[in-house]
Formats: C-alpha cells, structure tokens, sequence
C-alpha cells in the first residue's frame, strides 16, 4: 500500500490524516496517511530515512517548510517564488519533487468555495512569516486593485515587497482607507490575540479571513464580527483545498473538498 505522512513539530493536532483518509474513501484509493513529529534538527536525514524505508511522499508542516525547500532536487516555479515547500513526491527516478500547495489552496477557499470575489479589490493582508510569503503569488495573480501588507516589524515586509513589487508594505499603525478584503496571515490568533490595528480599516461590505482555525471562532475574526464585517471565515477550508491539491500531486485525482470541510467542522464541533 502506498504510504505518505505529514510532517512537523509538533504533530499531534494535524488535522491532515483524517483529511486524506477522507479523500482516499472519496476517491476509492488505497493509501496510508500518518502524522509524524520529526526532531527540530536532524530534517534532512530523517527525510532520507524515510524516503528509503519506502513513503511515497509528504505533507511538510511548521516548522520544516524552508528545510523541504533546501531538500528537493525539483521544484515548481511557484515553489520557488514563495521559498516554500509543503508537498514532497518521490519521482520515478528515485529525485524529490517539491510544490507549495498553500496559495492554491487559500484562493480555492476564498475565491471558489466561498465565492468571494478578488479581482478589482483592495486587500490587506496581515503577517509577512512563511504563511504570507506562500500566498503572496497567487492573490496578485487574482488581479486585485491594490494589496496593502501590513505587519508588525517593518523591515519584514518591505523584503517581501523586494520579491512582491506589486504589494504595498506598511505597518499597521500607518494602514489608513478602506478595505474590501482583510486576510490575517499572522499568527497572532494562535495566542488568543489581534494585531494592534486602527479603526475604521472596515466597513459594512468588508469580509474577513483568518488564515488560523479552530474549534471557535478565532481572535481575528471575533474581532472582525465586533467591527461590523459583512462576512466571516476561517482557514479550514484553505487547509483542506491544500491537503487536496497535494493528493492531486500524488495520486492524479482532484477530490471534493466541500463534503470533508463539512465532516472536520461537525467534528470539530463534538
Ligand atoms: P508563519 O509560518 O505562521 O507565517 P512566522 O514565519 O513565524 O510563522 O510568522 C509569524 C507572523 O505573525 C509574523 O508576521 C509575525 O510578525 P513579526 O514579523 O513582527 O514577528 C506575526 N505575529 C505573530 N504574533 C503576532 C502578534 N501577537 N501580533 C501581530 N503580529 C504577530
């Protein structure tokens, strides 16, 4: 049977192995999905290890995205622009293939499966770590009117805009005008907290997104619902449609995303 596992440090909440056993009963394959925890330090050679004791392939998780990045023999271009890597696939000729799926998978969410529209708006997006490198591409593919990035140490934003020229980068204290979009990407909601932003940023037609999910609504958006957004979600559905576009990579079958987001929030829910 083929074996693929996600990895990171820690492991224990990922929600990715029942994702993809959801996706192999949907799709009738037979695959084994785990999680494994990976010691901080020692990425490379457990990777070969495990490589070698036959996986087919990965799902890489915080905090190893730039250690797949180092590891791969191939990537994609898009893998490339955002340093990333989170889907690892052994090719025929036994070389490593690396693609980041993160971006796809955020876009899918917001623009396909919510129907929030992206083009002609202005976004601002919240964080400059590894989460908003990795989408950075493909909402300025989406053609928005403007991208603002704002984050709290400056310098990290003004280097992405060094790669991202289309972004403008700001802090939060100087984000001035109304946003049509806001995506928080830091992780701030993580420990229960909100980025320190000026009010007025949105009004009654402003949708908010959290890239972080969980059993509740996060700090984020109960914020966002206390400032009057129009519309709220969370990052689960961006989880699931990159956990599809990785099984996709694997296995040539694109599954449905809708009826597993369904399943994870009734079970987030019990
Ligand atoms: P990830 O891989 O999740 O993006 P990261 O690379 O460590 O993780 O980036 C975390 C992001 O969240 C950064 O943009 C960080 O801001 P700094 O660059 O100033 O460190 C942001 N962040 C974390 N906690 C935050 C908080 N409490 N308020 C605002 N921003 C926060």
């Amino acid at each position: 049977m083929d074996r693929y596992a996600v990895l990171g440090h820690p492991i224990t909440h990922s929600l990715s192995p029942q994702i993809h056993a959801l996706f192999a009963r949907q799709t009738n394959q037979t695959l084994q999905y785990e999680g494994i925890e990976l010691p901080l330090t020692s990425f490379e050679t457990r990777v070969w290890q495990l490589f070698k004791d036959g996986y087919s392939g990965f799902n890489v998780t915080a905090p190893f995205k730039g250690d797949a990045f180092d590891f791969v023999d191939e990537m994609t271009d898009r893998a490339k622009r955002s340093r990333s890597i989170n889907t690892l696939k052994k090719l025929g000729d036994g070389r490593i293939f690396g693609d980041t799926t993160d971006g796809i998978g955020l876009l899918a969410d917001i623009h396909d499966h919510l129907g929030w529209a992206l083009e002609h708006q202005n976004i601002l997006l919240l964080g400059a770590g590894g989460a908003v490198r990795g989408v950075l591409e493909p909402l300025l593919a989406a053609n928005p009117a403007s991208l603002v990035v704002a984050n709290r140490t400056l310098q990290k934003v003004e280097e992405l805009a060094d790669d991202f020229p289309a972004l403008s980068p700001s802090t939060f204290a100087d984000l001035s005008g109304q946003f049509d979009l806001v995506i928080n990407g830091t992780s701030a909601s993580l420990s229960g907290q909100v980025p320190p932003l000026p009010e007025g940023l949105i009004n009654a037609g402003t949708k908010c997104y959290d890239m972080m999910y969980g059993k509740a609504p996060t700090s984020f958006l109960r914020w966002s619902s206390a400032n009057g957004a129009a519309a709220c979600a969370d990052g689960l559905g961006m989880l699931v449609a990159q956990a599809a576009e990785s099984f996709y990579i694997w296995r040539g079958v694109r599954p449905q995303v809708e009826p597993v987001i369904d399943a994870l929030r009734k079970a987030l829910a019990d």
